[in-house]
């Protein structure tokens, strides 16, 4: 048996693993970088381009370019020089726009050679999520201990904690954990942040996940699958994504912010077009009506209280 932060590894990123599909994550889920959303999400971006002074995005977790693609039909007249990069484990999808380069990263906490990118708002969106971390369990004696899986999702307890990840719980998921309590180890994902802050030259790195901080964490794990649409128990075996909540504060950020600040600070707001539009512009009035309502779902209970952490890179 292997380790869970081993198998879930192998499961996603390995040879045949699950984000190495053709179909991509967007096959098997929706995030809020694809359609409509998407488009809201890239003309927020934007403001925070033109309010940072940057000059490029890199796509970090990029899917199969959808916000890249977003990105590149907003900005197309007001920031044509706008630099788009997309980072993913698959070869560039013949599909995109040829604006948008490309980079094959190993996967997981690994990342290729960025070039150092400066003025570049550097973006992992639903990036950190899929890094595997440790799970550990409290035993029946409060110990927490590494959680062991076979392929059929089958668990057993295995060695306590080594003692980095012991640390790591003492600082950020402090006990006492009552016997079957789960805590998902963030170490990784704080090693990969850095790790991206590190391959940034200049600007913005922005990390924006689904998680929790301090006086907030689960007591149970959040560890899920997904496949096809649906949610799906987490098995091992490359048959759908598996992802957990991430500790979002112990990223060393400047700052964590809610989705639901970031874009209302960035202008998204969800506010309903004025009825007398409907009759003097019925399209402009319906297009603005849906832009509303997934404004409005960016920034409302599940999006909204997405969590946003944010690094300056001088
Ligand atoms: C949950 S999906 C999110 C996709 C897209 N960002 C979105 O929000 O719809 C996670 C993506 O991260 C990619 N990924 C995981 N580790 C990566 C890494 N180290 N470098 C680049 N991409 C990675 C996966 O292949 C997958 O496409």
């Amino acid at each position: 048996m292997r380790t869970w932060q081993q198998a879930w590894s192998e499961a996603l990123y390995g040879e045949g693993g699950f984000y190495r599909r053709v179909e991509g994550p967007a096959g098997h889920f929706a995030t809020s970088t694809h359609g409509r959303a998407g488009e809201l999400l890239a003309d927020a971006l934007l403001r925070l381009v033109d309010r940072e002074g940057l000059r490029q995005v890199v796509d970090v977790g990029c899917g199969r370019g959808e916000l890249l693609t977003a990105l590149a039909a907003s900005s197309r007249h007001t920031h044509p020089d706008l630099g788009l990069l997309g980072v993913d484990v698959v070869d560039r999808p013949a599909h995109l726009v040829p604006r948008i380069d490309w980079l094959v990263s190993p996967g997981g906490p690994d990342l290729p050679d960025l070039g150092t990118p400066t003025d570049t708002l550097v973006l992992a969106h639903e990036w950190l999520d899929v890094v595997p971390c440790g799970i550990a369990r409290a035993d029946g004696t409060g110990v927490l201990r590494t959680v062991c899986v076979d392929e059929d999702g089958g668990e057993h307890l295995g060695e306590p904690l080594a003692d980095a990840d012991s640390a790591w719980v003492a600082r950020w998921w402090p006990g006492p954990h009552p016997p079957g309590a789960v805590v998902e180890v963030g170490r990784p994902r704080d090693e990969a942040f850095d790790r991206l802050v590190a391959r940034t030259g200049s600007g913005l790195v922005v990390a924006v996940d689904y998680g929790h901080r301090a006086g907030t964490r689960p007591l149970h794990g959040t560890l899920m699958g997904y496949r096809t649409g649906s949610a799906c128990p987490p098995l091992p075996d490359g048959s759908c994504d598996l992802t957990a909540h991430v500790a979002m504060d112990s990223l060393r950020s400047d700052a964590v912010r809610t989705q639901r600040e970031m874009l209302r600070g960035l202008g998204v707001d969800g506010a309903r077009p004025p009825v007398e539009q409907a009759h003097g512009d019925p399209a402009g009035y319906l297009a603005a009506l849906s832009g509303a309502s997934h404004a409005a779902a960016l920034t409302g209970s599940g999006p909204g209280d997405f969590l946003w952490a944010t690094r300056r890179v001088p």
